[in-house]
């Protein structure tokens, strides 16, 4: 499903968070959206996802503006995790995952076979159904980001955004997450941006890359080109190279453990 914008501005109070940010993307495209801290990564998929209104810019979703859809509609279409999600500490997992799934059930209709095995399959797909009825105030950071990402799984919607869906994980799941992004992309043909801190695991995943730094759009484009551009290096003040470890593995950024200089407040 494709999604696009165009020009996207986001003010808190009078600070601009945000600065004519744009993408297109293709149906089963993955996109990494990287940045340092503060860089505009969770407004940009906040924005994206219709939960922020822009002062200035428009997303589309099939071309049709989401400005003119219910929330309903648009939660057929895209799914959100959250950087802090949050619900009450008593549901279970199988609870959090079926409400994932409210959007294609009707208001005072029950859940058809259909949706219990969209539910099932979400929990099978991130390594919970064993633990479906565990409470998520029990639960481990990581698997409590597990059970996010299996609730937004559970929509299976055509868009998912998602905002850090590998922090708190052990490097075994982040594995597992990264190659259930590509997965979904390339045999579901589900679209998907995520913001991603790991730049190798960003190069590695995605199709293409947007770089944010202080709101503003630094770069767009394929994860070769970033790797040329030396930009990794200057957004993020750091020392460090991309290595080719072999012809056809993609570029692996090796960072010098030496700060250059402080970043700017
Ligand atoms: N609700 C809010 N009210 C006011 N300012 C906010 C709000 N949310 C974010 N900001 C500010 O907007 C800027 C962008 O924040 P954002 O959360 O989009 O960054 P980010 O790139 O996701 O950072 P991180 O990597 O830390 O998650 C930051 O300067 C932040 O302090
Ligand atoms: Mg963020």
């Amino acid at each position: 499903m494709p999604l696009s914008c165009s020009q996207l501005s986001v003010f808190y109070g009078r600070r601009k968070a945000l600065d004519g940010f744009r993408l297109s993307m293709k149906t089963g495209e993955i996109r990494a959206l990287i940045g340092p801290n503060g860089s505009g990564k969770s407004t940009a998929l906040q924005a994206l996802a219709g939960l922020i209104v822009p002062s200035e810019g428009q997303v589309a979703i099939e071309e049709v503006l989401i400005a003119s859809m219910s929330r309903r509609a648009i939660a057929k279409k895209l799914a959100f995790l959250p950087q802090q999600p949050s619900a009450p500490d008593e549901m279970t997992i199988a609870q959090l995952v079926r409400q994932g799934r409210f959007a294609h059930v009707g208001l005072f209709s029950r859940y058809d076979r259909r949706d219990e095995e969209a539910i099932d399959w979400a929990l099978e797909s991130t390594g919970l159904s064993s633990l479906a009825d565990r409470i998520l105030r029990e639960l481990s950071g990581g698997e409590r980001q597990r059970a996010w990402i299996s609730a937004a799984l559970a929509q299976e919607a055509g868009i998912l955004l998602l905002d850090e869906p590998t922090s708190f994980l052990d490097i075994g799941y982040q594995v597992e997450v990264l190659d259930l992004v590509h997965s979904l992309s390339r045999e579901r043909g589900v679209t998907i941006i995520m913001a991603i801190h790991d730049i190798n695991q960003a190069i590695a995943v995605s199709d293409r890359i947007s770089l944010l730094e202080k709101g503003e759009l630094r770069f767009d484009g394929e994860p070769r080109a970033l790797a040329e551009s030396g930009l990794i290096e200057r957004t993020f003040r750091v020392k460090g190279r991309f290595v080719q470890v072999s012809p056809d593995a993609p570029p692996h950024f090796d960072v010098e453990l030496t700060r250059l200089s402080q970043p700017e407040a």
